[in-house]
């Protein structure tokens, strides 16, 4: 064992140092299969304090920290990068499962990195209270992770991305400080806003060990809405009309033939609606039964389903939640997150197939899904090579020409950082790498994660 695997086995426990190939392959390789690279070992830490030696260890000797939470991230972001000078230090927080009791009086909780998004809304409901974000990668994204990439997922026009409910960090620095903002104060402006600094930082900045989080009075489903519709623009508009009359509009969710169909034939679906349709408007309402009724004063398309119950509400979903699974079933997708000014979201669409097939040749398969709600598409590419990024680059210039960004709620990751500067200026540029100078002088915390 090297110096380095030693230190590491005196901080953690050397059952919590993994080196035997077989296992560290799990971690090595991002959701998608597109990204891979090489670690020396995996460490496991319990604690903060174990993670300020595991960063202290590396920090010391320059090898890089690929910090990695639920391995769900989609842009690259969790895994060493394939052309790393040297292997890295993964550093795993699923062992930081800290769950303190829910604070019913201030409606907050404080829950540690490695617990999962599931865990901590099941937390919440057994309180009487809701996490505001949600997402089909529930079972494994962790606290930590979502943090690190600002995650959004179903629910960000009710609630907010992951930022929204941030009210303190706890995380721990390369010099091994560990900064702690836990109080969960909802006024307090004593300076800069370190909190909300690490939300999106995507592991560059230091390692998110818990967080104080803003939970939300439960509230009831009262239905879920499956409208077929032509495209993008009635989509968008069926969304603002419903918007317009149900206060309680919780999701608005944008499903398009290409993507229903993979999905249908990967779960064994039969049709939702009564008839094909070239895209889908999914819609959820939160509110009592009476309040459901006034989806009545909406002008729905004729084809449409309104599942009232628990079982018909999942049914519907079933067909938008596993667009990600049905996607990677047929192929390594190229995945673009953009995010368009509703206003421009119909002329970007009309020009998407087009910039794909001139990048990335005519026998590409877009697949397009989404958070319309949020202006959000998600961009989905099958059948260039994994390492080909003529395509990624020809959609994200598409989107940032249409007064959109390079990322919605992804992140940037590996795969855009060649690419930041579409979506952020010189001078922001700069501003960001004096923040990561500053707080990981070493630059061991994910080389080449947002910044080439
Ligand atoms: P990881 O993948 O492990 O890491 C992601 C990034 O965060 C990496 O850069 C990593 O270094 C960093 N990181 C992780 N933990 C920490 C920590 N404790 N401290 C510092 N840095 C850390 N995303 C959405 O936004 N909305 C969606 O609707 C959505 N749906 C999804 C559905 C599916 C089926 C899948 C597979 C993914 C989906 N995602 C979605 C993407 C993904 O779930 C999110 O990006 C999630 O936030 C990642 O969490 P994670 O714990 O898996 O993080
Ligand atoms: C989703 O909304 O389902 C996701 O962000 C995952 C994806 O883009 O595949
Ligand atoms: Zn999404």
């Amino acid at each position: 064992m090297s110096s380095l695997e030693a230190d590491l086995a005196m901080t953690v426990g050397a059952e919590q140092v993994l080196t035997d190939p077989d296992l560290l392959d799990g971690y090595l390789w991002d959701w998608t299969r597109r990204y891979t690279g090489a670690a020396r070992c995996v460490a496991r830490p319990g604690s903060a304090q174990e993670v300020a030696g595991v960063l202290r260890c590396c920090a010391d000797r320059g090898v890089p920290v690929v910090t990695q939470g639920g391995n769900t991230g989609l842009v690259g972001g969790s895994v060493p990068g394939a052309g790393a000078k040297q292997p890295a230090v993964l550093l795993s927080t699923r062992r930081l499962r800290r769950l303190d009791p829910v604070d019913t009086l201030a409606a907050q909780v404080t829950a540690g990195a490695g617990v999962t998004l599931a865990e901590l809304r099941a937390h919440a409901a057994a309180a009487g209270l809701e996490y505001g974000v949600d997402l089909a990668a529930r079972d494994s994204a962790t606290v930590g992770g979502t943090i690190a990439t600002n995650a959004g997922g179903i629910n960000t026009i009710r609630y907010g991305p992951t930022r929204a409910q941030l009210l303190g960090v706890e995380a721990v620095l390369t010099d091994g400080s560990v900064l702690s903002r836990m109080a969960g104060l909802a006024a307090d402006n004593t300076g800069y806003d370190l909190t909300q600094l690490l939300a999106g930082s995507e592991g560059t900045l230091a390692v998110i060990t818990a967080a104080r989080l803003r939970l939300w009075p439960a509230e009831p489903v009262a239905a879920a809405v499956l409208a077929g519709v032509s495209g993008v623009a009635a989509a968008a508009n069926l969304y603002a009309e419903i918007r317009a009359h149900l206060p309680g509009l919780r999701a608005a969710e944008y499903l398009e033939a290409a993507g229903l169909d993979l999905v249908r034939e990967a779960a064994g679906l039969p049709l939702p609606l009564g008839r094909p349709h070239p895209a889908y408007l999914l819609a959820e309402i939160a509110g009592t039964p009476e309040q459901a009724e006034r989806l009545g004063e909406v002008a729905l398309p004729d084809d449409t389903a309104v599942a009232l119950d628990r079982g018909g509400r999942a049914a519907l979903w079933a067909y938008r939640e596993r667009h990600t699974e049905a996607i990677s079933t047929a192929g390594i997708p190229h995945k673009m997150d953009v995010a368009i000014p509703l206003g421009r979201i119909a002329e970007f669409r009309g020009e998407l197939d087009g910039a794909v097939r001139a990048a990335g040749g005519p026998d590409c398969r877009v697949i397009v899904f989404g958070h319309i709600g949020a202006g959000n598409l998600h961009v989905n590419v099958l059948g260039p090579d994994p390492a080909d990024e003529a395509v990624d680059e020809a959609v994200l210039r598409l989107a940032a020409a249409f007064g959109g960004t390079i990322s919605a709620e992804h992140g940037i990751g590996r795969a855009k950082a060649g690419l930041l500067h579409l979506s952020r200026s010189p001078g922001e540029i700069a501003a960001m790498r004096a923040v990561r100078s500053a707080l990981d002088p070493s630059g061991v915390l994910n080389p080449g994660v947002l910044f080439t």
